[in-house]
């Protein structure tokens, strides 16, 4: 199998250059890529530049249109933009940037298991049917099919990720329980996957290297948990105590929070290890917790 340090460099564009494909470019940077892409404000745009990402503004609402000479050598396109009401802003207000990306070969759509539904805590596979249980859920698989459709036809080859919850360096219960703002939501029976920002990252440039078209992959880690366990191992790591649990019921919660906690699910990573090959760093939130705290970025 290929190693994500074979891949040959292209140029990346990134739908939202967030937290997960920030992390993504700077490490296709360091391999020889160009990475360009887009993000809602100018202030975010030069911060981008400084890291050496051309940096394009676009706020996803109609009539902000992207220069579209951004496109004319981009090999490879992430799309991380979460879709609106109307669908996916890259594809409801920029349609036509795909007739003027003439080297485009790899398209990777970040989607969320949320497509699911609530699965009762079992395990689910990609080739289970879709079952959203939620407005979250619905918009998601809406916008992966739109974005598999937009490439019906066509030489680019489109593949769907449906993250499990990302964190790493930075955006981490390492982070939270520092902070002062560690909850511990007590949900008997709630578990879920979690994903490391890297292992994302390798996930995501193994299939620039085995593309596969329309092929789905949930992306995930190997051990569902409840978020507690990870709250208190990170208070374990730090020497703090860990704060007290509140009852799912009585917590407040943001709608998107609470439909989340709302549905329980164990995803299965078998496809990303048996056809990408990939070996996941952080196969558990401990290594990921224990790196971010021994290397802190
Ligand atoms: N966080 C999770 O645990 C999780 C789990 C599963 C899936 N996901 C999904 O996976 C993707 C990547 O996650 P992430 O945490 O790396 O994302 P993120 O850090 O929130 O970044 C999202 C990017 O999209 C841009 N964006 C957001 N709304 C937009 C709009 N209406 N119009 C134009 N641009 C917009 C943001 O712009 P700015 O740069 O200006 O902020 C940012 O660049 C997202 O779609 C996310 O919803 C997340």
């Amino acid at each position: 199998m290929p190693t994500p340090s074979d891949l040959a460099p292209g140029h990346l564009f990134c739908f939202g250059l967030g937290y997960t494909c920030r992390r993504l470019a700077l490490r296709l940077l360091k391999q020889g890529w160009r990475v360009s892409g887009t993000t809602r404000s100018g202030q975010g745009a030069d911060t981008l530049r400084q890291d050496g990402i051309e940096a394009w503004v676009f706020n996803g609402s109609a009539g902000d249109t992207l220069d579209k000479t951004a496109f004319a050598d981009v090999t490879h396109v992430v799309a991380s933009i979460p879709p609106g009401a109307e669908g996916d802003p890259a594809l409801v207000w920029q349609p036509d940037w795909i007739s003027h990306a003439p080297s485009l070969r790899w398209v990777g759509y970040l989607s969320t298991p949320a497509v699911y539904g609530d699965r009762g805590g079992a395990f689910v596979h990609e080739d289970d049917d879709p079952n959203p249980g939620s407005g979250r859920g619905e918009r998601r698989l809406a916008a992966e099919r739109a974005w598999v459709s937009a490439f019906e036809k066509t030489d680019v080859s489109i593949q769907v990720f449906r993250l499990s919850g990302i964190y790493g360096p930075g955006r981490s219960a390492i982070d939270q329980m520092r902070s002062g703002k560690a909850r511990i939501i007590d949900k008997p029976g709630q578990v879920f996957n979690r994903i490391h920002v890297d292992d994302i990252g390798t996930i995501l440039m193994a299939s620039m290297q085995q593309p596969n078209h329309g092929r789905i992959y949930n992306v995930a880690d190997d051990e569902a948990c409840p978020s507690g366990d990870v709250i208190r191992y990170a208070a374990t790591l730090l020497g703090m105590d860990p704060p007290e649990p509140i009852p799912f019921d009585s917590a407040e919660l943001s709608p998107m929070a609470r439909s989340f906690y709302s549905e329980c699910k164990r995803l299965d990573t078998t496809r990303i290890k048996s056809e990408l090959g990939v070996e996941l760093a952080y196969p558990t939130y401990r290594e990921g917790l224990q790196s971010i705290l021994r290397v802190g970025m």
